[in-house]
């Protein structure tokens, strides 16, 4: 399995990025931004790429609850995406969301998740959010996962061992928790 390339080693170079709410027109860059991590990792579960049906559906929810669905711009175009969506459909978990927040590679390691992971956490806390879940797999892509939330205030709260299977391997989560105020 091929892997990614890594992010560019100019990357010592902080971007500032333009976070604004996704419009259904950012779906097919989002789309873009998602599919090698599916194809070649194990950092989503997801085993086929989402359909643009399911995009819409994401998006759509978010809007209806009130939930941030934002996307990172570099010279106007589309490099990341991150999203707020509920953890469990059960009534009590009202105030509890999962964090999404995936970058093209070129584009890791330059501050942009940082920002777009603090905005997408401004925008929760005003959406009334009370606690966030990061579920970070247990795959070489995700390294950055981990320091981007600890930077951003999570902890580490569990790990769920050999829960997903995926490119012939078991896969382990580790649970991070941000609580807001
Ligand atoms: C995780 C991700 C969003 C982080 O965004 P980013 O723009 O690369 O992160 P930043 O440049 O803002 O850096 C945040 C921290 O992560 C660290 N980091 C970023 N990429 C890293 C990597 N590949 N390996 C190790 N650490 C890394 C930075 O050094 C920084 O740590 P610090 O606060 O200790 O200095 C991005 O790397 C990504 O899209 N990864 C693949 C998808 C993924 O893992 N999504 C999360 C699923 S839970």
């Amino acid at each position: 399995m091929a892997a990614l390339p890594s992010p560019d080693d100019a990357s010592a170079t902080v971007m500032r990025p333009h976070v604004r709410r996704a419009t259904a027109s950012d779906l097919d860059a989002v789309a873009a931004v998602l599919a090698p991590y599916v194809a070649r990792t194990a950092v989503t579960f997801d085993e086929e790429p989402p359909t643009d049906a399911d995009w819409r559906g994401r998006l759509a929810e978010a809007d209806a609850r009130g939930l941030p669905f934002l996307v990172a711009e570099l010279d106007g175009e589309v490099v990341g995406y991150a999203y707020a969506a509920p953890w469990r459909p059960k009534a009590a978990y009202r105030h509890t969301v999962e964090d999404t927040i995936y970058l093209a590679p070129a584009a890791q390691g330059r501050g942009v998740g940082t920002r777009l992971l603090s905005a997408l956490l401004d925008a929760c806390t005003v959406a009334g959010v009370r606690q966030v879940i990061a579920v970070v797999a247990d795959d070489p892509a995700a390294a950055g996962s981990v320091p981007l939330h600890r930077r951003l205030g999570f902890e580490v709260t569990g790990v769920l061992r050999d829960v997903g299977r995926k490119h012939g391997r078991d896969v382990s989560t580790m649970l991070m928790q941000r609580t807001l105020h």
